[in-house]
């Protein structure tokens, strides 16, 4: 049988940490959200009260029910403040060292029986499992943005992840209220496997001038019926994140579709992250805010 996990730790606190953090906050967890610094702790703390004052102010949330989930949420400079956690998710930016080396250090703060979950969006999880002394309690728990709202985890098996590991993941995913679907470790799992060669292509035909952003975006909400057109939905995953996903995925397959469109770099290089910087493909009212000015 599953174990009922109730100690919980996030490591790394931007978009997807933040909202991670307040999706087992909600559900009733205890969790341990820890940065690296006091300035990026206050960022992340700011993330939740601003995602939780929102649900208050449409009315979806008590505000009693806020102050218990912000109260459920230690924020913490400190790894070794992780020493109790039964399982630990880590979304640290994209970048294999940082994410190893985290690995390392939680392998010698949190018990044996601690899983270590990774909310890598395309770095090989096997990979990340030999910086441990515990591969087999090393898994992919891959969420997507903005976490408090979609449904989806990705639960990303190795070849040495123990079955009852990813049952313990699985039991929590479904306490989250999210549906998961579990994958081996390949480049991108399934949902960015598929989705960033059609997000790379419509960089490539704006760079082109086929279309304006507009048109791009409103053929595919409202000829395709997806809630968000492309070159918005790069804005609001970040296209730092963007280029990190599409990169990896290029090195790891070659395959052009995956070849990041030379713009995202560009971007990236004159800090045009998206929504969180306030200006990406769209310019934003403020730096987070979702309101195109
Ligand atoms: N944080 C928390 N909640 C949010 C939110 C955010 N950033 N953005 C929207 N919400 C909530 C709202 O509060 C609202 O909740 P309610 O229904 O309980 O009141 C609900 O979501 C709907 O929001 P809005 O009415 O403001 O706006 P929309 O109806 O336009 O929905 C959206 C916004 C949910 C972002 C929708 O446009 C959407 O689903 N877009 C597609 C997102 C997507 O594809 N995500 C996956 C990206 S890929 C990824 O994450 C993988 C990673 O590895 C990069």
């Amino acid at each position: 049988m599953a174990r009922e996990l109730t100690e919980v730790g996030v490591v790394g606190l931007g978009t997807m940490g933040a909202g991670i953090a307040e999706v087992l906050a909600r559900a009733g967890l205890s969790v341990t959200a820890v940065e690296i610094s006091g300035d990026a702790l206050a960022r992340g703390r700011a993330h939740v009260e601003h995602s939780t004052g929102r649900a208050v102010a449409r009315g979806k949330l008590e505000p009693a029910e806020r102050d218990a989930i912000l109260g459920r949420i230690r924020f913490s400079t400190a790894l070794e403040d992780l020493a109790q956690a039964e399982l630990v998710v880590e979304a640290v930016p994209e970048r294999m060292e940082l994410k190893t080396d985290l690995f390392a250090q939680l392998d010698k703060i949190c018990p044996p029986d601690t899983i270590l979950a990774t909310n890598t969006s395309s770095l090989s999880v096997t990979e990340l499992s030999v910086a441990t002394g515990r591969p087999s309690k090393v898994i992919g728990m891959h969420f997507f943005n903005p976490a408090p709202v979609m449904k989806l985890v990705e639960v990303v098996r190795t070849v040495v992840t123990e079955p009852s590991v990813i049952e313990d993941v699985e039991a929590l995913a479904a306490r989250l209220g999210k549906v998961d679907v579990t994958i081996g470790d390949k480049a991108g799992f399934i949902a960015n496997a598929l989705l960033f060669g059609y997000l790379n292509h419509a960089v490539a035909m704006y760079e082109n001038r086929y279309a304006s952003r507009e048109d791009l975006d409103a053929a595919m909400r409202l000829g395709c019926g997806l809630p968000m057109g492309p070159l918005a939905l790069m804005d609001l995953i970040g296209i730092d994140t963007a280029y990190e996903i599409l990169d990896t995925m290029y090195k790891q397959s070659r395959d052009r579709l995956h070849a990041p469109s030379p713009v995202i770099k560009q971007m990236v290089t004159a800090g045009l992250l998206g929504r969180k910087s306030g200006r990406g493909f769209y310019t934003y009212a403020a730096p987070g805010s979702a309101e195109v000015v």
